[in-house]
């Protein structure tokens, strides 16, 4: 008999995502599993029920959780669907398990296998599988559309009859994933973009995309680059140089958009309530950030705020679910690719494999234990571990020291 995967609908989150599309439907079949998808998972995504039926899937209810042996989904499970889940089930997810010592605990003690799909090492073999970098990457354009519809002026410059409209000045602070596709989107729509980042190598790229660079570029700057390749929190001093640098650079700017972040802390405090009272009414900042803490000051988590002097500072939260088709789209391949490293091609039954080094940076708990070194033993679990469970002692700097949440 087929081994079932289960595919839910994220339900009462808000959460618009869903963790297959049609396509990895398709695939999970050939793979030789009975696919499941809960009734409605697919609607806030533009994928109906017919949609995944015709692609080989069997709609059913929130209830066939309990027959699953695999779980894919978007947001970490809340107790009453984790009370549905058989024990051994795996569940594979975005597991947002920083500071959330107790939903980790309580995955363990539901025996299930939670794999953290935001751990997943960057590394070649598992470029497919990186759902941060796919859900940046449209976040990073969702701001820059975000900033465009909040902003009452033309971002290109338009030279008409009647006049001519300047070009819209734009600049990003922040430029990883999500940054890199901001400035290409302003580029796009004709902005004039400048861009700001602690990490060297950010300048080559952003000068690639046609914007200009601007950063202190002291021995801190160049040496502000972990090996895994993410920036390093900076000291004080360097903080302080940053914002008197860009200071008034920000006064000039019309759209500012911020996707700075440091894995494992708080995001950096990069734009100050006097920086954004020095800009001109209309001016718009988008804090791609605000979820971890935020890089602006005055920036309200899921929402629009305008300031006393009529700059808008936007929150959104879950900014690549604001294009949820796309972002499902490429957030159930990223699942798929990493689950197809997990099947017996012989057998067509899952197999994991506790030493294959996606499993180690991934897996959370299994087997009744939370067993990911940077969270083993934070939390007390009351099931005790059937048998040894697997060490993932590599996995510790490929887990921590590149990952953080908000996806
Ligand atoms: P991230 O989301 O952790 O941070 C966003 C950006 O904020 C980074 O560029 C970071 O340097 C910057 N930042 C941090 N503190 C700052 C500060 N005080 N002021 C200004 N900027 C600050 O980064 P993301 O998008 O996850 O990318 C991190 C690295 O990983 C990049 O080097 C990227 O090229 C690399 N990467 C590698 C991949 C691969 O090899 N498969 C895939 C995706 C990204």
């Amino acid at each position: 008999m087929s081994q079932i995967i289960f595919i839910p609908a994220e339900g009462g989150s808000g959460e618009p995502r869903v963790a297959a599309s049609t396509d990895t439907v398709k695939r999970m079949v050939a793979l030789g599993f009975d696919v499941v998808v809960e009734s409605g998972a697919g609607t806030l995504s533009r994928i109906v029920d017919e949609d995944y039926a015709k692609s080989g899937a069997t709609i059913g209810s929130a209830s066939d959780a309990a027959r699953a042996d695999v779980i894919l989904k978007v947001r970490r499970p809340n107790t009453t669907e984790l009370k549905s889940y058989k024990r051994g089930a795996a569940v594979i997810a975005a597991m947002d398990p920083y500071g959330n010592d107790d939903a980790v605990a309580a995955m363990a003690a539901a025996g299930v296998s939670a794999f953290a799909m935001e751990f997943m090492p960057r590394i070649t073999r598992a470029q497919s599988m990186d759902i941060l970098s796919s859900q940046a990457n449209l976040a990073g354009y969702q701001a820059v559309v975000d900033a465009a519809a909040e902003y009452d002026r033309a971002l290109p410059m338009m030279m008409t009859a009647a006049g001519t409209v300047p070009a819209a000045k734009v600049f990003i602070m922040g430029v990883g994933v999500a940054g890199l596709q901001a400035i290409a989107t302003a580029r796009r729509l004709g902005a004039v973009v400048t861009a700001t980042d602690v990490r060297p190598a950010a300048k080559e790229q952003v000068a690639s995309l046609g914007a200009k660079f601007l950063a202190v570029e002291d021995d801190e700057f160049k040496a502000a680059e972990t090996a895994g390749g993410y920036a390093k929190e900076m000291s004080k001093e360097y903080q302080a140089k940053q914002a008197a640098l860009t200071a008034d650079h920000i006064a000039k700017q019309d759209i500012v958009i911020t996707t700075a972040l440091i894995p494992g802390r708080p995001a950096p405090k990069l734009i100050s309530a006097a920086m954004v009272a020095s800009m001109k009414p209309g001016s718009v900042i988008v804090d791609l950030a605000v979820e971890r803490g935020g890089n602006v000051e005055g920036a309200v988590a899921g929402k629009v705020v305008t300031t006393a002097n009529g700059v808008k500072i936007v929150g959104h939260l879950n900014v690549a679910g604001r294009l949820a088709a796309s972002a499902s789209q490429l957030y159930a391949m990223n699942l798929y690719a990493f689950l197809e490293t997990l099947v017996d091609k012989t057998t067509r039954t899952l197999a994991i494999k506790p030493d294959d080094e996606l499993v180690k940076a991934t897996l959370l708990t299994h087997e009744g234990a939370v067993i990911h070194p940077t969270f083993a033993g934070k939390a007390p679990v009351k099931a005790a571990p059937k048998k040894s469970p697997p060490r993932p002692a590599a996995a510790k700097k490929a887990g921590a020291a590149k990952t953080k949440g908000g996806v």
